[in-house]
């Protein structure tokens, strides 16, 4: 005899998961993709904390990019199955298999999914202050170069992002009854950032390396970011939440290009440690110099750093290896269009040879949301209701 009641089987398995997350912190098993957010908040063991935030803005590169390529003259798009498989089983430009961490913020916030800049019509810019994504696959804190414009075509760097929210704040202006209301809605609205590892990685590769040293770059980087964070400061911006670089000597295609002696590639990761370190000093400058600003760095290289030291702990049993078969099935480019991926894809921490899957991406989101280890000064969950 055959069983088969799909709608049992999803039932039985999202009660299972929920029971057997109690002790919560250990593993990274995402919840239901339409989960409330008072059931996420219970998943998280949040109990029945209120969380008032009236926006979610993001800015930064693939990690985030909700599908901006997708409207970009690029070839740079995630925009094809095996993507999404896992994102209500449609690939919409994020480069993973379903949500990304600031999906899970969103959800976690009671927020629709900040949708992406060029996707959002002229009739909804002046009606949606729930926050928009302006993230781009491949964009970095300093324009592309020339090279790589002319070899994957034109992606959004922060300037461009951050221009696209000068426009968003205009149109949004208009509807408050009075300057003072709109302010107050800016500086309770949360900015998060992923951005840095396109100039860490392929910028640096295709021209920069020839004109800095290391040190030399990271400073300028950071130079370049401040003016950036300053500028949406200026424009009423009060929270930020800024991550710092993952470990990219880690990700699997650095291991297949590189093929280092040592688990990861050092000199990247070295270059990475190297912005990291500027960019704690900055946040920690930017906010005790513009007053009534609360910059909080979000420590993504020791996320990544801890489950490589204890996987199993964290539910991983696959730490190196893209969990879907890439376009040279040598780890080197995005997942090859209609592949299948790999079966368990909670257990790997990498979906393509450069992304994180969901389920490390939940584990990311978590720990910023909860754990002071990396978050600081003060944890997400407390920048949400500040
Ligand atoms: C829920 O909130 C109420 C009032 O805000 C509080 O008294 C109660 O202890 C909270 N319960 C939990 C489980 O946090
Ligand atoms: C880097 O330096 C070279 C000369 O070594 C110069 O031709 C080039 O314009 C510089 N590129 C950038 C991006 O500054
Ligand atoms: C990956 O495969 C492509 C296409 O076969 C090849 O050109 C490239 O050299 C390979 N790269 C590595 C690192 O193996």
């Amino acid at each position: 005899m055959e069983f088969s009641c799909p709608i049992c089987v999803s039932i039985f398995s999202f009660v299972f998961q929920f029971f057997s997350f109690d002790s919560g912190d250990v593993f990274a098993i995402p919840p239901p993709f339409s989960i409330s957010q008072d059931a996420f908040l219970q998943y998280l063991s949040l109990g029945n904390i209120t969380i008032d935030l009236p926006a979610l803005y993001v800015f930064g590169d693939s990690f985030i990019d909700p599908g901006n390529n997708n409207y970009l003259k690029t070839v740079l798009k995630s925009n094809y199955t095996p993507y999404g498989i896992d994102f209500d089983g449609k690939p919409t430009g994020r480069p993973t298999n379903g949500r990304t961490m600031v999906d899970f913020i969103a959800q976690i916030a009671g927020l629709p999914f900040p949708p992406p800049v060029l996707e959002v019509s002229e009739a909804s810019k002046k009606n949606s202050p729930t926050g928009v994504n302006y993230g781009s696959n491949s964009g970095g804190i300093l324009p592309s170069p020339r090279l790589a414009d002319q070899l994957f075509g034109h992606v959004l760097s922060m300037d461009e992002q951050i221009a696209l929210f000068e426009n968003t704040a205009k149109d949004l202006k208009v509807q408050f009854d009075n300057a003072e209301s709109f302010a107050q809605y800016m500086s309770k609205s949360l900015l998060f950032f992923h951005i840095g590892s396109n100039d860490l990685g392929i910028f640096w590769e295709f021209e920069r390396h020839s004109n800095y040293t290391v040190e030399k770059y990271s400073q300028f980087l950071i130079n370049e970011l401040s003016k950036q964070l300053q500028k949406l400061y200026e424009l009423g911006a009060r929270k930020f939440f800024v991550t710092n670089v993952s470990p990219l000597g880690c990700q699997p295609t650095s291991i297949a290009i590189e093929k280092p002696k040592t688990p990861c590639s050092e000199e990247k990761n070295m270059r990475v440690l190297n912005y990291n370190e500027h960019l704690s000093h900055l946040l920690s400058h930017l906010q005790s110099t513009l007053p009534g600003s609360k910059f909080v760095l979000g420590d993504l290289y020791k996320v990544f750093e801890d489950v490589f030291a204890s996987p199993a702990s964290y539910g991983f049993t696959d730490i190196k290896n893209s969990c879907c078969i890439d376009l040279f099935r040598n780890q080197t480019r995005p997942c090859a269009p209609n592949s299948e991926p790999c079966k368990e894809r909670n257990k790997y921490v990498y979906y393509d040879p450069f992304h994180p899957t969901e389920s490390m991406n939940f584990l990311i989101a978590r720990r910023f949301l909860k754990d002071s280890s990396v978050s600081s000064p003060i944890n997400l969950l407390q920048l949400m209701q500040a």
